[in-house]
């Protein structure tokens, strides 16, 4: 079995997040989306991954080489412009050959991996199977239908009257029967070859198109509160420990992981844990490490090489920062405050 990762397209940025980098590589917990694609396709015991690319190609080689450090043989295959997800099925068909594949969008991110969904389908190959997850907005998915026998009968992409708040999920599992399916499509409204319709192609005829229901979904949607979120679960699943340094003058208190090469000077660092079997406003966890540090902290998040100085700055919350930002203690109480903004930026001053 094969994989096919997309990480292709043009797609809508994550301002102000990816005015600089692809939205496969926006960080969860300080990792690329894409990497946890990648290893979740490595503990499902696939080694032959098809990475499709598109005008950010260079940033994607650059971050993922030549697969090695995630145990897989990666092969890039250039897409010439977003022209749909079934597209990238069909400039893909030499490299897939006749085996079976799971295709995942470099831009999802599962809680759980897909290591049992891949299992079930290579035991029980149906034609297709795909993962379905309920939602609050379902006009912004692929949406399927459930007929009275369970099964699913149709999928709309993006509609504007969903049939049900179910979901499809940017993996699919597939057996070669889907190069047909793709060869035989035309271009949606909006100009693209759905893979959404590639299944209704299934579906219509004598095919077998299973699914499973999961929870812990996300997507990149451009939603700070979202990325704030699945940052968040990320970090609650985190051991905490203590592999860098921290200086007689710091505490650390709770589930706090400190990675090699982190320094912690003259700071107090608190990490409140998970309240039995739910997420509470008072969840939270702190991941620091080299260089590349996320912070959460008060439902916060720090990407990248980010300096947050204990020393004198007020309470950070609900906060999602960028690379290379400095958050650090104004001289004196100012009468005003100095911005020195991006485009798109959002603050907000307390009065
Ligand atoms: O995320 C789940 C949704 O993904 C499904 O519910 C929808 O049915 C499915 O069509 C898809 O919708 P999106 O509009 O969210 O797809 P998007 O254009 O964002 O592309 C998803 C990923 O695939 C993203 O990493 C970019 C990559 N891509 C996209 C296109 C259109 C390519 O590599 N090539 C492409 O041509």
């Amino acid at each position: 079995m094969k994989a096919l990762v997309l990480s292709g397209g043009s797609g809508t940025r994550l301002r102000p997040f990816t005015h600089t980098s692809p939205k496969q590589l926006v960080p969860v917990a300080n990792k690329p989306v894409l990497y946890y694609v990648l290893e979740d396709i490595a503990q499902a015991s696939i080694t032959e991954v098809g990475i499709v690319v598109g005008e950010t190609s260079n940033e994607i080689r650059k971050a993922v080489g030549s697969g090695d450090r995630f145990g897989l043989r990666v092969t890039y295959l250039p897409q010439e412009a977003p022209l749909g997800l079934a597209h990238a099925v069909l400039i893909a068909r030499d490299y897939l050959g006749e085996e079976d594949f799971v295709m995942y969008l470099g831009d999802n991110f599962v809680v759980g991996g897909i290591a049992g969904n891949s299992s079930t389908f290579r035991a029980e190959r149906p034609d297709a199977q795909i993962l379905l997850t309920r939602v609050s907005d379902p006009s912004s998915f692929g949406v399927a239908e459930i007929g009275c026998d369970g099964r699913v009968v149709a999928l709309e992409e993006k509609p504007r009257h969903p049939r049900s708040d179910l979901a499809v999920v940017g993996i699919y599992l597939f057996t070669p029967v889907v190069h047909e399916a793709v060869r035989a499509l035309t271009p949606s409204r909006r100009g693209e070859l759905e893979i959404t319709d590639a299944l209704q192609w299934l579906l219509d005829g004598p095919y077998d198109v299973r699914y499973t229901t999961i929870s812990g979904y996300w997507k990149d949607t451009g939603n700070v509160a979202d990325m704030l979120e699945v940052n968040r679960a990320v970090l609650d699943g985190i051991e905490p420990g203590m592999e860098g340094q921290a200086d007689a003058a710091s505490e650390l208190v709770g589930r706090v992981r400190i990675e090699a090469g982190a320094q912690i000077r003259a700071s107090r660092i608190v990490a409140r844990r998970h309240r039995a079997g739910r997420v509470t406003d008072r969840t939270s966890a702190l991941h620091v490490d080299r260089g590349d540090c996320s912070i959460e902290t008060a439902r916060s998040s720090l990407h990248h090489a980010g300096r947050l100085p204990a020393h004198g700055t007020r309470r950070v919350q609900h906060s999602l920062l960028g690379r290379n930002v400095t958050v650090a203690p104004a001289p004196r109480v100012p009468a005003g405050s100095r911005l020195i903004l991006g485009d798109d930026s959002r603050v907000e001053i307390s009065s």
